[in-house]
């Protein structure tokens, strides 16, 4: 059973879509199990560069995509992206839905947006693409999921209860009040594009596995944005985490053999939310600048700080590591100096475990271990032998630190700077 779970170790962004795309090239489906259009994956191949918000990185390799149940979908983002990427020249034939994927509607993006406003100083930072009141409105049993589509009559009714609820809540807010018909309309005039892809994708991706195939399960966002794991209220509304990639897709745990961890060689956070290993001032700026960190999805400029290893750690916990992929190790060349938080102190004490109050991972004090840099550009290193001394040195203790070996290092955004270290897919 070769199945192998890719999650994000941090906080989002640590280069999935990368990691995905380059194990992609030995699978034979990919699935994402989370999330829905606040994720952006990119793929830069070839010279060519792909932003993937919902269909899996395994489309670049025209592998089997698969949007799990767990996916909340943005109809209309969802039939842009197939188009855009149709047209980049990627075989979009192979992409199938969950029946039972969530939808996010036009009324999901104005709540979350008048919520942002409403929260003032407790803002979350959301990418404000409707992706947690979709994900409300499937916990409180209102949602409406893309196999509605097969059903107008259905689809209508269930549309008529949600929008007379969104309707409550926006009341007041200044904005329009939203027809539940006109939206019928709307959905059902996209309806053509989404209902030949409809799947029972459990059945699907279960059969893939009784078949021996290789399949890579896609996180999106990271431990600690998951609605449990994360650093909660600041988090998104889905289990990026590997438990989800059960509930997400239909797949026993029995039959997932790995997982790994994705992490920047660095850390950064995008919105709101506690974050120790923080830098603020100028070397905060280098990472940002160096490293191109603003967001994919919504172009925010991301905050940036040293590699963290308490986030690390709790991150192989919750989601049982067996690797590290390390990406993005080519920003830190050039500095004098690396520095790994090894631990927290909070009121002269060394917090056992991760803080899970935010009120108190907000004040822990980083305690550092600094490392010689290195000089060298990494971008033409192709083997992790030809890494220099210090890069290999930083890169052994993160993973004695974390407890987790180092498997993968990415030294820049093309596919083949990439430097695998092992095989991550079992054996058929
Ligand atoms: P939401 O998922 O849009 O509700 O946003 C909740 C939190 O998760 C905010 O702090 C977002 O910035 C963050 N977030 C959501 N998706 C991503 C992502 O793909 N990368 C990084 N942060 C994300």
């Amino acid at each position: 059973m070769p199945t192998l779970v890719v999650v994000g170790a941090q906080w989002g962004d640590e280069g999935k879509g990368k990691v995905t795309d380059y194990l992609s090239a030995e699978a034979d489906t990919v699935v994402r199990y989370q999330g829905g259009t606040n994720a952006g994956h990119t793929v830069i191949a070839g010279g060519r560069e792909y932003r993937l918000h919902l269909v899996p990185s395994g489309i670049v390799h025209g592998k089997v995509c698969v949007l799990g149940n767990g996916v909340v979908l943005d109809p209309q983002a969802f039939v842009r992206e197939l188009d855009e990427l149709a047209a980049q020249g990627c075989d979009v034939g192979r992409v199938v839905v969950s029946d039972n994927a969530h939808m996010i509607l036009d009324y999901h993006k104005a709540l979350d947006a008048s919520e942002e406003s409403g929260r003032g100083e407790q803002r979350i930072g959301t990418t404000l693409r409707g992706v947690g009141p979709a994900y409300r409105d499937k916990a409180a049993r209102i949602g409406v999921r893309a196999g509605d589509i097969r059903y107008p009559a259905v689809l209508r009714r269930r549309l008529e209860t949600a929008v007379a609820e969104a309707n409550r809540a926006l009341a007041g807010t200044g904005g329009q009040a939203f027809h539940s018909g006109a939206l019928a309309d709307q959905l059902l005039a996209l309806a053509p594009r989404i209902q030949p892809l409809l799947r029972d994708t459990a059945e699907l991706v279960n059969q893939a596995i009784d078949r021996g195939e290789k399949v890579l399960f896609e996180g999106a966002q990271g431990t600690h944005l998951d609605i449990d794991h994360g650093t909660y209220p600041y988090v998104t509304s889905s289990h990026p985490t590997a438990g989800g990639a059960c509930i997400g897709s239909g797949v026993g745990p029995t039959r997932i053999d790995r997982v790994v961890g994705v992490a920047k060689a660095y850390t950064t956070r995008v919105g709101d939310g506690p974050f120790p290993s923080e830098e603020l001032g100028e070397v905060g700026d280098l990472l940002r600048q160096r490293g191109a960190e603003y967001g994919t999805t919504t172009g925010r400029p991301r905050r940036c700080g040293w590699c963290d290893v308490p986030v690390l750690r709790h991150a192989a916990l919750v989601n049982g590591l067996a690797g590290l992929c390390v990406t993005k190790l080519d920003t830190l060349s050039g500095l004098p100096r690396v520095r790994i938080v090894v631990a927290y102190e909070h009121e002269g004490r060394r917090p056992t475990g991760f803080p899970h109050d935010v009120e108190m991972l907000g004040q822990v004090r980083p305690v550092y271990e600094d490392m010689p840099g290195w000089s060298e550009d990494l971008s033409e290193v192709r083997r992790y032998e030809d890494l220099p001394g210090a890069a290999r040195a930083y890169l052994d203790r993160v993973a004695e630190l974390v407890g987790v070996p180092v498997v993968m290092v990415s030294v820049g955004a093309e596919r083949g700077q990439t430097l695998p270290r092992q095989p991550l897919f079992a054996a058929r």
